[in-house]
Order: structure tokens, then C-alpha cells, then sequence
């Protein structure tokens, strides 16, 4: 039985099974230490509750670092408080069960992957929701917030790793839950390769990527690119974000005003959408999030049903919105 972190953990350069060197314990959090592959020998330190597993790294320095920037700003409550992109837990979670396609008593059952977990809220509500166990894994520089945020629950782990080169065990999860990761990679189906080689035989993979389909935030990104603003330092691109965030709350509160008038009623779950009331916070981190890393690719919804028709997955169900999002099972 598949019962601790180290029951799923895999080395990410060979596949080799790992042997550990705990030196400090937190309930079933392994807090320092270290693993050693017993196949080529690579060594992965644990510190602070985190294995630092990121491997193949080469051109990702951006997307670690920027997305490091940004959820360190996240957990330092320069974002949003208590919401995540403008969701509370309770909307995230109905989201992420219906877009698994599944129900609270099979997470309960379920060893549960979040990859590109990046603030580890995903982890954390699936813990508390009774996972038998979730990893959230980011590669970004401030995976100990998300650790922070999952810390309290035995059940939940933070491993800093690469969705190209993922540190796990073949077919070791349940559910494997990737939202809005992909498009940062420089090779998105690759890493649909890589994360549909952990689900478990009937298990469920299910990926949220960009859309080709118009969005003024990656439309103006396209503007900022050619003149090189997003290519700020950090700080400097945060300070930009929160004041276009100023004008862009005014555009989208008239936006919802027009479309409140009855021949313009929004009525598509994507117009729905795009109208809900919106905070000055949430705009700034989708700003930030939008402005900042570097790959930023945009797919259509045959590409990604595609990607997991090659890896041999069923029952292939693409969502309404958001779109592009899709979620299959693996074959039995
Ligand atoms: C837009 S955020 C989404 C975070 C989270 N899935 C959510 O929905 O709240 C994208 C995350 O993907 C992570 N990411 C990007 N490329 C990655 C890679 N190659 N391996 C692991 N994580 C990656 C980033 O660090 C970032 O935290």
C-alpha cells in the first residue's frame, strides 16, 4: 500500500528507486534530508519539508523565477486574501471535481497529483477533502509557501520538480489535476506525455492549457512583448501591473454594465465569465500572471484531445469553458 511521500517519488533523471536520508520529522513530513537514486546516484536534498527535485531546467529559468516572484507576493498577501484568480476554495472545489469528472468519495480513494501547483491551493483542498494522499509539485522558487499553506495536513506534500522530468513513479496517481501549466513549458505535449505516463490504469488526467481563441490580457501581453516591457525586472513589472490594473477594473466594470442591458445579456458560460465582479487584487496577479513568463503558447482544443489520444487515454471529454480544457481516463 502506496502510503508515503516516498512510496511515490522516483528519480527524475534515470526512474531509479530512491533510499532516504531523513535527518528531521514533522508528523509525515519529512522536514531535512536527503534521497539518493540507488540507479545513477543523484542526490536530491530535502529542506524545509520540500524534496528539490527539479531536474532539465535548461531555459526554464524565467518561468522559475517569475512564478517564484509571484506566489512569493501571493503568500506575502500583495494579492489576492482569500481567493485564488478570484476563486473562493468552495468554487475551486466544485471546478475541480466536475472538471475530473469525479466525486468527493473517489478523491477519498484517490492518491491525488497537482502539477504546477503553484501556491499549493489545489494540494491543500484536496487533502482536506480526504485525499489517501496529494503532491502538489512547481518548480518555482517559492514552493515553501505552498509548503506553508499545506503544512498542517499529513496528507498533503510539496515537491519542488520539473513536469518535463517528474519525480514520480509510473502510474502512481489517481487523479492527476494540471491547470494553466502546460503553455509555460517550452514543449506542452511533451509534458502531456510526461504526466499521462503517472495515472494508474482508469485513472483520470485533466489539463487546462490557453486557448487560440481571442483574450485581451494575452492580447496586450503580445503589444508589451514587441516593446519589451514584460522583460522588467520583477518588481518593476509588478508596479506596472498594479497601475494598469486601475483602468482595467474601470473597462471591465462598464464592460459589465453594457452587458447587463437585455439584447447584450450575458448569457454563455464564457460571457458569465468574463462579466462576474472582479477585485482590483485579482486583476493585478492575472496581470502579472499574464505579463510575466516567458512561454505563454495557445492551443486549440483538437491539439490537446489529441495529446491524449496518442497517449491511449478514453472516455476523453473535452469542457465547455474554460476552454481549452480536457480530462481522460486512462485504459484499464
Ligand atoms: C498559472 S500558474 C497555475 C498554478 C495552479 N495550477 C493554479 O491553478 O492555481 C502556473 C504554474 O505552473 C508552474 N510551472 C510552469 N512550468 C512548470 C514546469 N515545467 N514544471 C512544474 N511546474 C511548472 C509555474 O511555476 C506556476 O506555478
Amino acid at each position: 500500500v502506496l502510503s508515503t511521500l516516498l512510496d511515490y517519488l522516483a528519480c527524475p533523471t534515470c526512474g531509479g528507486d530512491l533510499s532516504d536520508d531523513f535527518r528531521e520529522r514533522d508528523g509525515d513530513h519529512v522536514m531535512t534530508g536527503a534521497l539518493t537514486c540507488q540507479g545513477c546516484e543523484a542526490r536530491y536534498e530535502i529542506a524545509g519539508g520540500v524534496p528539490r527535485m527539479n531536474r532539465r531546467m535548461e531555459g526554464l529559468e524565467n518561468i522559475s523565477r517569475t512564478f517564484g516572484f509571484e506566489w512569493k507576493a501571493h503568500h506575502d498577501g500583495k494579492f489576492e486574501q482569500e481567493t485564488v484568480y478570484g476563486h473562493t476554495p468552495e468554487t475551486d472545489w466544485r471546478n475541480f471535481l466536475d472538471r475530473l469528472g469525479t466525486t468527493d468519495e473517489e478523491v477519498r480513494q484517490s492518491a491525488v497529483l497537482d502539477a504546477g501547483c503553484g501556491s499549493g491551493n489545489f494540494t491543500r483542498l484536496a487533502a482536506e477533502h480526504g485525499a489517501k494522499i496529494a503532491i502538489g509539485i512547481d518548480i518555482h522558487d517559492e514552493v515553501d509557501g505552498a509548503f506553508a499553506h499545506c503544512r498542517e495536513l499529513d496528507n498533503a506534500h510539496i515537491v519542488q520538480g520539473n513536469v518535463l522530468a517528474p519525480p514520480f513513479k509510473p502510474a502512481a496517481f489517481d487523479l492527476a489535476w494540471c491547470s494553466g501549466v502546460l503553455h509555460h513549458t517550452p514543449d506542452p505535449a511533451a509534458g502531456h506525455r510526461s504526466l499521462s505516463r503517472l495515472v494508474a490504469p482508469a485513472g483520470t488526467l485533466y489539463v487546462y492549457v490557453y486557448s487560440k481563441r481571442f483574450n485581451p490580457f494575452r492580447f496586450v501581453k503580445t503589444l508589451l512583448d514587441g516593446v519589451r516591457i514584460t522583460r522588467l525586472p520583477q518588481p518593476l513589472l509588478l508596479a506596472f501591473c498594479k497601475l494598469i490594473s486601475i483602468p482595467s477594473l474601470g473597462l471591465l466594470q462598464a464592460y459589465r454594465l453594457v452587458r447587463k442591458l437585455p439584447p447584450l445579456r450575458a448569457q454563455s458560460p464564457r460571457a458569465l465569465r468574463t462579466v462576474r465582479a472582479r477585485g482590483l487584487r485579482e486583476i493585478q496577479l492575472t496581470w502579472f500572471d499574464a505579463l510575466s513568463p516567458e512561454f505563454n503558447s495557445r492551443h486549440t482544443e483538437a491539439e490537446v484531445v489529441g495529446w491524449f489520444r496518442q497517449a491511449g487515454f478514453e472516455r476523453i471529454t473535452p469542457n465547455e469553458e474554460p476552454k481549452v480544457s480536457v480530462r481522460g481516463m486512462a485504459s484499464p
